[in-house]
């Protein structure tokens, strides 16, 4: 089962996605055939997590031109940027999303100086946008092989949202770690924190884990600190939406909560995450912008209820990220090897010159 998939169709093409909102219990595939249905669904959630929300946006460019009936090149590229506009007014916070952006806008316009046009424009466009795609799995698998190496036999390891299979194209970076784990024969075990408001812990990752057969127990995100009092976790792996050039690296909201707790309690706390989040251009955690939500996924307790968990009307706050200060990260994960601090520098260094 594939996350997202490009698919040629007569009049152009479709980017199909799995419906997360659906997840667990339904497996429902929805087919983004124009902007709005795509941008609704990165909005929504319907598809989330940086590198996915990357690889969808880059897939809906390629999607909005298959299907475009602009007269000349110029109109074709003025439609194509509006396109990018609408896509990056999504969701604020994963520089994925920006970094896919501006490389399909890249490639559309050295199409364009070339004097590529009509459909061989269109073609490349599907192909740069499946090679994102295809290239995100091939990070994750690589991030995968690093991570497994830090992860001892027989571990307890605590994660939080979802940085899986569906975060990313497949396999996931957190998560990819924890697959190429277990892939390993290493007896691991996952404590999953359910991740409020919405969920993501308790219905995309602890479902990821059972399909695998990954050893799992789903647990509130406010039981992590009394577990690690117990000598229950032996290490935390997260995902990141985005890094900044000091290694700071803000993740779902929790994230956070979770760094201190381990760094408190000794239990050293992971990051993994592909060099497409990691921000170059941002000093530090800070400068990384918050998305803010409906308050209605608080109250609401993410769809499963229809009644109010709190006193219609009252103020509620929900900043969807946090950043984690990079001096609580013994290392971060990449698909070219595991940095340690100094993050500047050794970030600076592995980042591959693309
Ligand atoms: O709001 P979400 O579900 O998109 O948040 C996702 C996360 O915080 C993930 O941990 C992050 O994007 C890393 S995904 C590999």
């Amino acid at each position: 089962m594939k996350t997202l998939e490009w698919i040629d169709t007569p009049d152009g093409g479709l980017v199909r996605l799995i419906d997360q909102t659906r997840l667990p219990n339904e497996t429902v595939l929805l087919d983004c055939t124009d902007l709005a249905t795509l941008a609704e669904a990165i909005r929504m959630l319907r598809i989330r997590g940086a590198p996915a929300i990357g690889c969808a946006a880059a897939q809906g460019i390629a999607m909005v031109a298959s299907r475009s009936k602009a007269e000349d090149g110029a109109a074709l590229l003025a439609e194509l940027g509006r396109a990018r506009d609408v896509l990056a007014a999504t969701r604020p916070t994963a520089v994925n999303l920006f970094w896919a952006l501006d490389r399909m806008m890249a490639k559309a316009e050295e199409l364009a100086k070339s004097g590529v046009a009509g459909k061989e424009f269109v073609r490349a466009l599907i192909d740069e946008a499946v090679a994102i795609t295809e290239d995100d799995l091939d990070r994750c698998r690589r991030i995968g092989k690093h991570g497994a190496e830090l992860i001892p036999g027989g571990a307890n390891i605590l994660t939080h949202c979802n940085a899986g299979a569906l975060a990313t194209a497949g396999y996931g970076t957190a998560l990819g770690v924890i697959r190429a784990a277990h892939e390993a024969g290493k007896r691991i075990h996952v404590w999953v924190d359910e991740t409020r408001p919405l969920l993501q812990g308790a219905r995309l990752t602890a479902w990821e884990l059972q399909q695998e057969g990954i050893p799992c127990t789903l647990i509130t995100d406010n039981m992590a600190g009394y577990l690690m009092q117990q000598g229950r976790v032996d290490c935390a792996v997260v995902g990141a939406d985005r890094i900044a050039a000091n290694g700071d690296a803000a993740n779902k909201i929790g994230t956070y909560s979770v760094a201190v707790l381990a760094h408190h309690h000794g239990v050293p706390f992971y990051v993994a995450a592909p060099f497409s989040t990691v921000d170059f251009g941002l000093a530090c955690g800070q400068d990384i912008p918050i998305e803010e939500r409906n308050p209605d996924e608080v109250a609401l307790l993410a769809h499963l209820a229809t009644q109010p968990a709190c006193p219609v009307g009252v103020r509620i706050y929900n900043p969807a990220f946090d950043p984690t200060p990079s001096d609580l990260v013994a290392a971060i994960i990449t698909e070219v090897g595991v940095i340690r601090p100094p993050y500047r520098q050794a970030l600076d260094a592995a980042a591959p010159r693309e």
